[in-house]
């Protein structure tokens, strides 16, 4: 399954891919930035429905000196205190988050459409892969309408969400270390879809569904 999941990757499709019940316990589309258009911007907002994110490897994050909203938030709370009473100690299944900005390519108009998503999430890749950093700021403008989010250091060591092993998957396939994730909900019950629910999406749609675990042991052994 995990090679089947690698070739797909590979091949610019989805994946589908569950976290851990004792985590948050949802299946996450992804796929690589690279090779998103607004047709898969489109899949994501109607099919999976929850929030559209661009995961980036931590060693692209250094590069492009993109930090964690947590880090931005402490460094500005001497100004802004009730930045300090805001602080996410309280997440209940994890011990952080891995939100960094939220941004906007600078060709797009409102940012939001299928297509404008899908510009700043593929220009997102394109700049890593062509390792022009210093340009980030030339290319995007921010606060805008997709949030990034930074991996952690050594990924899967130090953190196991989606952001991590959608990226530890990446770089097992060879592609671009910058992803996407989206939750699956079930509009029916309010709730994430459930495993048998994105199971059944996978099957129809001909997309590999992994349980994250697999991953994280072929990761760390
Ligand atoms: C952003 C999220 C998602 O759960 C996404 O999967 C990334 O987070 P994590 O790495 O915590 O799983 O919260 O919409
Ligand atoms: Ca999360
Ligand atoms: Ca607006
Ligand atoms: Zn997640
Ligand atoms: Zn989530």
């Amino acid at each position: 399954m995990l090679n089947k999941a690698l070739k797909a990757l590979q091949n610019g499709e989805f994946i589908l891919m569950f976290d851990d019940e004792k985590r948050e316990s949802e299946t996450d589309m992804i796929i690589g930035a690279e090779f998103v258009t607004g047709r898969e911007v489109a899949t994501m907002r109607e099919d999976a429905g929850g929030l559209i994110c661009c995961c980036i490897h931590p060693d692209f994050c250094d590069k492009l000196k993109l930090p964690f909203m947590t880090d931005i938030m402490n460094a500005a709370t001497e100004k802004y205190p009730v930045l300090g009473e805001l602080i996410p100690n309280d997440i209940p299944y994890d011990e952080r988050s891995s939100f960094s900005i939220w941004a906007n390519h600078r060709k797009t108009f409102t940012g939001i459409t299928d297509n404008d998503r899908a510009l700043t999430i593929n220009s997102m890749a394109k700049l890593c892969k062509e390792e022009r950093f210093s340009e980030f700021g030339e290319e995007f403008r921010s606060p805008g309408h997709v949030s990034l989010l930074r991996g952690a250091n050594n990924l899967l060591k130090n953190r196991q969400g989606h952001t991590e092993i959608g990226l530890a998957m990446a770089q097992m396939a060879g592609i671009t270390p910058v992803t996407v994730v989206c939750e699956m909900m079930d509009g029916k019950t309010g709730e994430a879809r459930t495993i048998a629910d994105a199971e059944k999406y996978a099957e129809e749609h001909d997309l590999v569904f992994l349980d994250g675990n697999i991953v994280i042991d072929e990761y760390l052994k």
